[in-house]
């Protein structure tokens, strides 16, 4: 049996089908593994399911010569130096797909919360602090029939767009290409700086790699509507942090919903003592039913790698004509 280690604790149900097919290593204590536990773990191993927390790179493939195949837990792929595990033999896969609903559901529910003050309203509450109705209680910024913008137009992009329909909104993105007209769904595709000056409501959705590193920054920032809500379901990267909390900050966009942030989990402080950001944990793909996919998935790249066949989402088939054996 090939020996197969997952980085993370599972539900018990997922780790019970792999134990089937696999000479399984758990971590069901959910300890973390630093890049030298990783590499130890990973040492004897045929493949390995890992989510976006672990870097899999040059160093740690080096020590583990009988690696064959990575399957991320996640869609995102910027932990895994990809051009490496060519060069190691090793195919990379992902989880495209499966959780495209459920991280586009919670790309809504930051807009809508930040723009309606959902959570400065609710903590304010809870204080004890509603004595009396007011007229202009929490006025929140309008979102039917606004203009949403987003920025990286792909599946989970398009997913939220779609979306935008119920709330009558016009959809305008910023793509480095623009999509065939068929995949548009009537979305219209504007430069950068128009999605910036346009959007009275920003998604970030694009993948991260080092051509879009603080793609949002204070210049960009600036651009944007006063009235604006940006959210960033992306990567932690793509957005300035220190940039953005400085705008929340003197009001220069009204809020935002965030999902990532650079240096995760130790967030930029500033944040926390924003009423105007909503923040969340890196959950956007978090309903059960969504990671129980995105894991089959995983496994079934892994079986299919380690099986000699082509996994379903091989994000480097570079490697297959010198793929280890
Ligand atoms: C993804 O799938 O990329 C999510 O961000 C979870 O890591």
């Amino acid at each position: 049996m090939n020996r197969v280690v997952v980085s993370r604790r599972l539900f018990p149900e997922l780790i019970d089908a792999l134990r089937a097919d696999f000479d399984l290593v758990t971590n069901q204590e959910d300890q973390h593994w630093g890049g030298d536990q990783l590499a130890s773990a990973l040492s004897g191993a045929d493949g390995a399911l890992i989510t976006a927390g672990e870097r899999i790179d040059d160093a740690l493939l080096a020590q583990c010569p009988k690696l064959k195949v990575v399957a991320n837990i996640a869609v995102g792929y910027n932990n895994i130096d990809l051009a490496a595990c060519t060069r190691h033999g090793v195919l990379a896969t992902n989880t495209p797909d499966v959780l495209n609903e459920a991280t586009a559901d919670h790309a809504w529910a930051l807009l809508l919360a930040a723009a309606r003050r959902v959570g400065e309203s609710e903590r304010w509450l809870r204080a004890g602090h509603w004595k009396r109705w007011t007229f202009e209680m929490f006025n929140g910024a309008e979102i039917a029939g606004t203009t949403l913008g987003v920025l990286g137009m792909g599946r989970i992009g398009r997913a939220i767009a779609r979306r935008a329909a119920g709330f009558s909104m016009r959809v305008i993105y910023h793509n480095r290409n623009r999509l065939p007209a068929g995949q548009e769904g009537g979305a219209q595709h504007v430069s950068l700086e128009e999605l910036l000056e346009q959007s009275d409501h920003l998604v970030l959705v694009v993948p991260y790699s080092q051509a879009v590193h603080h793609i949002i920054g204070a210049e960009q920032l600036a651009r944007m509507k006063r009235t604006a809500v940006l959210v960033n379901i992306a990567r932690g990267g793509v957005v300035d942090d220190a940039a953005l909390v400085a705008a929340l900050r003197a009001g220069r966009i009204a809020a935002a919903g965030l999902d990532v942030y650079e240096n995760e989990p130790a967030l930029n402080p500033g944040f926390l003592e924003l009423e105007n950001a909503v923040l969340t944990p890196h959950i956007a793909s978090s309903t059960r039913g969504t990671r129980i996919a995105m894991a089959t998935l995983a496994a079934d790249n892994a079986r299919a790698a380690l099986a000699g066949q082509v996994p379903p989402s091989l994000l480097n088939p570079d490697v297959l004509p010198n793929r280890r054996r």
